[in-house]
């Protein structure tokens, strides 16, 4: 099919590619020329294992098209994708600006009847404001449905080519809902088909319940230190049990960030609120998670005694591994309050140092991890990034001043740590 998809971030691109990759013919339209010559180059502007190739394959073989006007490539396409930005609006309510922005530009500019699509994450009832929206422009017949994202950054285009999941929301004819199924069909597998309201119920109520879990563990774990019990070995033993389940998000640490769970649960309440609900329960999550962070610094200030003048290096910048994203990071809530104590921080990061750079410019980034431990009072784990769970931590000791690790993912086993010399600190353990 003619696509179009408007917004080349971390669910517009990937939502563009991904289909261009299964047969359809994709534009890809953003207002940021910048980014627009990076992806007419094959280069992608955020870090998403595996999706540049899928660039560069798919430019080759003319299935996608990038491009900063939309007017060109909506004369032919069948089904428009608004997949821009909602981030909050600071009040705890998502900011719709370019998602309306999307939706008059789409008006302004159809000539025929087309599908238009909601993938970003929009509050309940978007899909009928997007209509409206178009409907002031145009006149004729189109559809608005709404086809919420489930992406994990870092694992993306999985996610995408393996869902457990496709939800599709349309209010009326169904038919518009059975083309957007077709797009899917390739994927085999199960496909929710809803009202617009509840196709945008099950995103929020779903990332609510997964942030949930995660404030859930976090709990257990600050009362597993008081009682002695070890986090890890709880969370393994709740996740036999088959209605909980192997996948459940319930790996204690320092909270989660990243541009989804903090919005859309904030979104949620704020949702709740208008409705003249209580969700207390999540509020609960929510302030449960900005906890945990402090919790994490209180540990680090209780046993490093004065931070003023140590030396600490920080592994991980980024609100989760496999990503560059350091969007609502507890890495910078950490650093900026160890700075504030008076701490030289040493900062390493995979591939987050561009974005930290420009968020934090005074800490001192290094290229390897090693780099940050040299005399440094401690080692602090924020990101559970693969190559920090392998490291010859005998070699790490000799190189800091003083040996105390604080552990925000439980990424170490506690026992083989303290074997090289370490004050080992983790979370629940
Ligand atoms: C999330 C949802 O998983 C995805 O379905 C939705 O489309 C977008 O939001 P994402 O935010 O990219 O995806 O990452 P995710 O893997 O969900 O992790 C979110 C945060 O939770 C991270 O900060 C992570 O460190 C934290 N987390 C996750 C935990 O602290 N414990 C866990 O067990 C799992």
């Amino acid at each position: 099919m003619k696509i179009v998809v408007i917004g080349t971030g971390y669910v517009g691109l990937v939502q563009g590619v991904c289909l261009a990759e299964l047969g359809n013919e994709v534009a890809c339209v953003d207002l940021d020329e910048a980014k627009i010559t990076k992806l007419k180059n094959g280069e992608s502007p955020i870090y998403e294992p595996g999706i540049e190739e899928l660039i560069k394959k798919n430019l080759k073989q003319e299935r996608i098209f990038f491009d900063t006007s939309l007017k060109k490539h909506l004369k032919n396409a069948e089904i428009v994708f608004i997949a821009v930005g909602t981030p909050s609006d600071g009040k705890g309510k998502a900011d719709l600006k370019y998602v309306t922005a999307a939706a008059e530009d789409i008006g302004k500019n159809l000539n025929h009847y087309a599908i238009i699509v909601n993938k970003s994450t929009v509050p309940i009832g978007t899909g009928e404001m997007v209509k409206n929206t178009i409907k002031k422009y145009y006149k004729e017949d189109f559809d608005v449905v709404s086809n919420p994202e489930f992406l994990k950054e870092g694992a993306a285009l999985d996610d995408f080519f393996h869902p457990d999941r496709v939800v599709i929301g349309v209010n009326g004819s169904k038919k518009a809902a059975e083309r957007i199924a077709e797009l899917y069909k390739v994927l085999n597998c199960p496909i929710v088909v809803t009202n617009l309201e509840t196709a945008e119920m099950i995103k929020y109520a779903s990332n609510s319940y997964l942030a949930t879990q995660i404030s859930f563990i976090n709990s257990i774990a600050n009362i597993c230190e008081k009682v002695g019990a070890d986090v890890t070995d709880v969370s393994r033993g709740m996740k036999l049990d088959k209605r909980i389940g192997e996948r459940a998000f319930l790996n204690a640490g320092i909270g989660y960030g990243g541009s989804c769970f903090p919005k859309d649960v904030s979104a949620m309440v704020e949702i709740a609120k208008e409705s003249k609900e209580n969700f207390r329960i999540l509020e609960e999550v929510e302030a449960t998670n900005k906890e945990q962070r402090q919790k994490f610094i209180k540990k680090i200030v209780d046993n490093l005694g004065k931070i003023q003048g140590k030396r600490i290096a920080v592994w991980g910048i980024a609100f989760k591994a496999k990503t560059d994203d350091i969007r609502e990071a507890p890495a910078i809530t950490i650093i900026e309050s160890l700075q504030n104590l008076g701490a030289e921080v040493l900062a390493y990061d995979p591939v987050a140092e561009e974005n930290a750079r420009r968020v934090m410019p005074d800490v001192i980034y290094v290229s390897r991890p090693q780099d940050a431990c040299k005399k440094a009072d401690a080692l602090v784990i924020v990101t559970d990034w693969d190559e920090f769970k392998q490291v010859d931590l005998k070699a790490i000791a000799s190189l800091m001043k003083n040996k105390y690790i604080f552990d925000g993912r439980n990424i170490y086993d506690s026992d083989e740590v303290k074997k090289t010399g370490f004050k080992y600190y983790g979370i629940g353990r």
